[in-house]
């Protein structure tokens, strides 16, 4: 089944796109899995990344990117067509010719990250919807414009990776409101951690509100110094700092991920679409960071991810299962 995950953190700069994307290539190339990526940032940090500037204007030309869908809702319009939207093949891993892709046989499966872009247009919506979202005319919950179509395509991939900019505006909440999990990326100290609670606050908020099952994955370290003692403290504080913000909201608290992502150019390099790149393992480095090869982070991170999905899943379907039935009357 697939499974929906945000990335989010109001700290700016801690790494979430660089994660969303590391993941995604992790995921599809190493992995074989399906993969669709959405950008609901204005920023198109991830956007650039996985298909380059020149198929982004040709993208953001023809009135193709995330950004439009939410135009359209402003202007009536519907020039936004979600699977013409969608672009096959993207990341500069892909090996695979767009007139091969249409040649395969139906329902082939193979590793592969599509992105649905985003636009620096994603600016002007959002102050445009918050005047529309009180017009009386208006069909579409603002919240709901991402569930009612995009997420219609979701069932054909294993994974969708939402990166959200560093807000909890209401694109972000359109990113939250179709997905099973988020993981807040965030550098270990004391100003990336500090929006953590608010973060927490505001979804648990939303999900009951909004009646979601959403939950908290896990925290990610980014940019990780072993040699900081300011990380450390941070390290050592945010265990209690989590349980502080989760406890008071019935919820667990969340894993700390053991895979801690060095601070190295490795990685921050990765992710630029214009570099020639022959394979995974040159995207992502092979030079020794943190006692182990700069590329091996991304499937340590993408295992854990796994594995703490399969033990969700496990859980819901033990809550499930003791679940005392409704008597009948
Ligand atoms: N492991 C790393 N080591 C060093 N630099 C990194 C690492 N990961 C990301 N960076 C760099 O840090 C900066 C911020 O990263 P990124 O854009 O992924 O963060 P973000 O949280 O998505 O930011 P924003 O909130 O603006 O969307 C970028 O310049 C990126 O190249
Ligand atoms: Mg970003």
């Amino acid at each position: 089944m697939t499974k929906v995950i945000s990335f989010i953190n109001l700290k700016g700069g801690v790494a979430k796109t660089t994660t969303a994307v590391m993941l995604a290539d992790t995921l599809a190339i190493m992995g074989q899995k399906r993969v669709l990526v959405l950008d609901l940032d204005p920023q198109t940090n991830a956007t650039l990344a996985l298909i380059g500037e020149e198929r982004w204007l040709a993208a953001d030309d023809a009135g193709q990117t995330l950004a439009q869908l939410f135009l359209d809702q402003v202007n009536g319009t519907s020039v936004f067509n979600p699977a013409r939207a969608v672009i096959r093949g993207a990341s500069n891993l892909n090996r695979i010719s767009h007139e091969m892709m249409d040649q395969l046989p139906d329902g082939l499966q193979y590793g592969r990250v599509d992105l649905l872009p985003s636009s620096i247009r994603l600016i002007d919506v959002q102050d445009r919807m918050q005047d529309i979202s009180t017009r009386s005319h208006y069909s579409v919950s603002p919240m709901k414009v991402v569930r009612k179509f995009v997420a219609p395509l979701f069932s054909a991939y294993d994974y969708v990776l939402i990166d959200c900019p560093p807000n909890l505006g209401f694109v972000t909440l359109n990113g939250l409101e179709v997905s099973d999990h988020y993981l807040i990326p965030t550098i270990p100290d004391r100003m990336s951690t500090y929006g953590v609670p608010q973060i927490v606050n505001r979804v648990a908020d939303v999900k009951v509100k909004r009646g979601l099952k959403i939950s908290c994955l896990g925290v990610i370290i980014t940019k990780y110094q072993s040699n900081s003692s300011t990380q450390k403290r941070g390290l050592e504080r945010l265990p209690a700092d989590l349980e502080t913000a989760f406890a008071p909201h019935g919820e667990p608290t969340p894993p700390i991920l053991n895979t801690r992502l060095p601070q190295t150019n490795a990685l921050a390099e990765a992710v630029i679409y214009e570099r020639k790149v022959a394979n995974y393992r040159d995207k992502y480095g092979t030079s020794p960071v943190g006692g182990q090869a700069a590329y091996k982070y991304g499937p340590d991170l993408a295992d854990e991810i796994e594995d703490l999905l399969r033990f969700n899943d496990l859980q819901d379907s033990l809550d499930l299962a003791l679940t005392p039935p409704i008597a009948k009357s």
